[in-house]
């Protein structure tokens, strides 16, 4: 059993829980089970461990994370592999995903050393006369990290990053189903300085825990990754606390006749399958141009037949399980519904246990979960539209708005859409590799609009989430 840390040690509280590899369902660790109690005791110690962070010079934060950037780059390979028998995450994205966390970390480093504060124009108040007046930002205290399985590492390490960055403790909840990443890294962020006390790492199925840690007023601040109806929950739950909430999305993506068609195909199949799908910023929703759609459609059918399904640790392989059999029967369920609606199934979705292949949808439109919900699934849907303002019309018909592409080779028309596209990305190409939705720099604020959030990541943009402005005031 892979033991937690909580309490500035390695424990073993509660029953074993199994992690599963979701290709072939071998049970490939176990870790321990918290509860409650050892939230609240982990909090106690997290507390001592909030001063010590405090105290610590930004340099020594940045070391810290210096260090464990360069060790996930040196080895992203191991991590890679974890993340790949964990996750389901075929092992060529899993290894990119480790070289993208060493990424986020050297980032939240740099952001280490440049916290700082501004000085206020106070002489010009009224009653500001002869006083100095500056900001300082300081550490929220504790941060609480409640992260997806979709990206077991990086996005742990962009909630982890910042918060040692800020000055803050944290306390890391990893997803029940992938705690193995995030052990991973609390024992490397130990080895490279990181005071014991000022890090947890509880594992477990998250209901029990959730509500312990976001109802308890010792967490100052709570950063989440997953579903909106959990983000919802866990808001309702907070009370008065800072919340950085990144929900789902369906994202659109706008595609008109004079754009890299052949081209565009490709990186879209992409990126509506990788990682089965399971990606916040998976291409969901395609508007194509009517005088593009039947050529379009095929390019996009024969990119999708193209996809190799099957054992993620194969190099070969292009799209790997969904994380539980349970997801791909709902996947299914939403494809079906969709079909019996009046959309058409144009590449068939074949199912193995947790695996689903690739399906492509013609005709899907509201009042289908397929276009209205989050799929999180290999899959995406077709949908044609007549003019500019029709395509934008469709593409902002959605109560999320994470990230968005429009795909021409009219620079002007692509900049309208950025304006009036409601999202918090907009990428903007004719559909050259890597440009659709999906397209992430671990630099950029990354957060949504609507139902998909409140607050960005990004290692700038969370530390200064994760910091309380504070203003001084020198009275002559
Ligand atoms: C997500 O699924 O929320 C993260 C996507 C990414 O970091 O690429």
């Amino acid at each position: 059993m892979q033991p937690l840390f909580s309490r500035g040690d390695w424990r073993t509280p509660g029953e074993p829980t199994e992690v599963v590899n979701p290709f072939d369902g071998a049970v490939i660790d176990t870790v321990p089970t918290a509860d409650a109690a050892e939230v609240d005791a982990a909090l106690g110690v997290l507390t001592d461990g909030a001063g010590a962070m405090r105290a610590m010079n930004p340099r020594d934060r940045a070391a810290i994370l210096f260090h464990a950037s360069d060790q996930i780059a040196a080895d992203a390979e191991e991590w890679g592999a974890r993340i790949c028998a964990e996750g389901g995450k075929p092992i060529t994205e899993a290894i990119g995903e480790a070289k993208r966390a060493a990424e986020t970390l050297r980032l939240s480093a740099i952001e280490a050393e440049r916290i700082g504060g501004e000085v206020l124009p106070i002489e010009s108040a009224p009653n500001g006369a002869g006083k100095l007046a500056f900001t300082r930002r300081v550490p929220c205290g504790i941060v609480a990290a409640i992260t997806p399985f979709n990206f077991p590492l990086n996005l742990v390490c962009h909630k982890v990053g910042p918060a040692i960055a800020a000055g803050n403790a944290i306390l890391i909840k990893p997803a029940g189903v992938t705690p193995l990443s995030a052990l991973a890294l609390t024992r490397l962020l130990l080895e490279c300085g990181l005071p014991e006390e000022a890090i947890a790492c509880l594992t477990g199925p998250g209901g029990e825990l959730g509500e312990a840690i976001c109802g308890d007023r010792r967490v100052r601040k709570i950063t989440f990754t997953g579903s909106d109806a959990v983000g919802a929950k866990i808001i309702a739950a907070a009370g008065v606390k800072r919340v950085t909430m990144e929900l789902g999305s369906n994202c659109p993506v706008v595609v008109f006749a004079d754009a890299d068609l052949p081209a565009a195909a490709t990186m879209l199949a992409k990126q509506a399958t990788a990682n089965a799908g399971q990606v916040c910023i998976s291409v969901q929703r395609v508007l194509v141009e009517q005088a593009a759609h039947a050529e379009f459609r095929g390019l996009l059918a024969d990119a999708f037949a193209s996809l190799k399904t099957g054992d993620p640790a194969d190099e070969s392989v292009d799209v790997g399980p969904l994380i539980r059999s349970s997801d791909a029967d709902r996947v299914q369920e939403w494809l079906d519904e969709a079909v019996s609606a009046g959309a058409t199934r144009v590449c068939s979705g074949e199912r193995d246990g947790s695996l689903l292949t690739p399906t492509l949808l013609d005709g899907v439109e509201p009042g289908m979960k397929a276009y209205d919900d989050e799929l999180f699934g290999p899959a995406c849907g077709l949908r044609a539209f007549d003019s500019e303002e029709e395509a934008v019309c469709m593409a902002n018909e959605t109560r999320y708005g994470l990230a968005a592409g429009v795909l021409t080779r009219d620079l002007s028309r692509a900049i309208r859409l950025s304006e009036s596209i409601d999202a918090g990305v907009v990428n903007l190409g004719p559909g050259t590799e890597g440009s659709g939705p999906q397209y992430r720099a671990d630099l950029m604020p990354y957060g949504g609009l609507g139902d998909s959030g409140l607050g960005k990541e990004g290692p700038r943009y969370a530390v200064e989430a994760m910091t309380e402005l504070k203003c001084i005031v020198m009275h002559p």
